[in-house]
């Protein structure tokens, strides 16, 4: 018995000795311990055998079972292990291969430009307020110090959608808003960057559609200096920390006195050159201190408080510093323009 026990357990360890896949593993394991298997025969001759034997065969042939199944489960995991082995060969990546390109976008110019001055103003203890682009005429036009019949209404070409709304010609009707909403409150210390339209013509230098940026300040000590300082302060950042400015007087309706303001010239730094047309400036925006007939229509006392408005326009600004020489560029969103900046 001994013997045969001994000779099945030596061919069970040469077949899973030479066993290379769990399907064929778990053939050769019925084989030799399942129902079918030789042991089984085994343990029905066991019953045939005097009662002092039984004992003895039943362990040999216990020990010869745990023995199979031992080496079965040491080659299951030498299978198991090689598959790993294979799978991760098998998913090795090429890191010395050239990547896949993934072009990454970046903030159009008109963008950057007036997050640029939006920055500026922040650094200065500016509130950023946003308007609607169809506004009221009331707050485009006549709280602005521009009753229907003036005369100056016609310096901006207006788009109206009914008889009192519009789409807005400046983002001075966020000033307004601001007004009426912090009256009693609060003093203004903001900027407004927004889309506004105007009737005219595309050409190289006019757009319908533009951006500006409106930066407002209302207090009771708020003074024309502060509104120098201010600009010196925007010109420099924007145009370089040598750069001079110059008011020269100029006319809106909602800011009395006016001026209009130049940047000594960046490219020649004042001397005279093309860019600057030899004159050494170059005119960059629009501002002045608030018209008293705008605080008085916002129910501020114009004897106790001032304010200066200042008006960017973001094309203008964009094109100056960058060297763009026709509008339209800004808007045609072509990748060989947009990329270069
Ligand atoms: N709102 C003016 C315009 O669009 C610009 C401006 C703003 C001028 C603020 C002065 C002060 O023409």
């Amino acid at each position: 018995m001994q013997e045969k026990i001994n000779l099945l357990v030596k061919k069970a360890i040469e077949e899973l000795n030479h066993t290379k896949d769990m399907n064929e593993l778990m053939l050769l394991k019925s084989k030799f311990l399942g129902k079918k298997s030789e042991f089984n025969q085994f343990m029905q001759e066991i019953k045939n055998l005097p009662n002092e034997e039984k004992p003895k065969v039943g362990q040999m042939v216990n020990l010869a079972k745990n023995e199979i199944s031992q080496k079965i489960n040491e080659v299951k995991r030498q299978i198991e292990e090689e598959q790993i082995l294979n799978q991760l060969k098998k998913e090795t990546i090429d890191i010395s291969l050239p990547g896949k390109k993934f072009p990454l976008g970046k903030k159009h110019v008109i963008t950057q430009t007036i997050e640029e001055i939006e920055d500026i103003f922040i650094g200065l203890g500016y509130e950023i307020k946003e308007g609607p682009e169809q506004e009221q005429d009331l707050y485009n036009f006549e709280m602005l110090n521009l009753p229907k019949d003036h005369p100056a209404r016609d310096m901006q070409d207006s788009l109206y959608i009914s008889e009192d709304t519009l789409l807005r010609t400046h983002t001075s009707p966020v000033q307004v808003r601001t007004l009426l909403e912090y009256v009693g409150k609060k003093p203004v210390k903001i900027i407004a960057p927004g889309r506004v339209y105007r009737k005219d013509d595309d050409d190289q230098t006019h757009s319908h559609q533009f951006h500006q940026v409106e930066a407002l300040v209302v207090d009771k000590k708020t003074s024309l200096s502060d509104l120098k300082g201010t600009l010196l302060i925007a010109a420099q950042k924007l145009f370089g920390s040598e750069r001079q400015i110059r008011l020269r007087p100029s006319y809106f309706p909602f800011t009395e006195p006016s001026v209009e303001v130049d940047v000594s010239c960046y490219v020649c730094s004042g001397k005279g050159c093309s860019m600057c047309k030899e004159t050494g400036w170059i005119e960059i925006l629009g501002a002045g201190m608030v018209n008293n007939n705008v605080l008085k229509a916002a129910g501020y006392d114009p004897d106790l408080y001032q304010g200066f408005a200042i008006g960017f326009g973001v094309e203008r600004i964009a094109m100056l510093k960058l060297g763009i020489d026709d509008i339209r560029n800004l808007y045609t969103n072509d990748l060989r323009f947009n990329s270069q900046f």
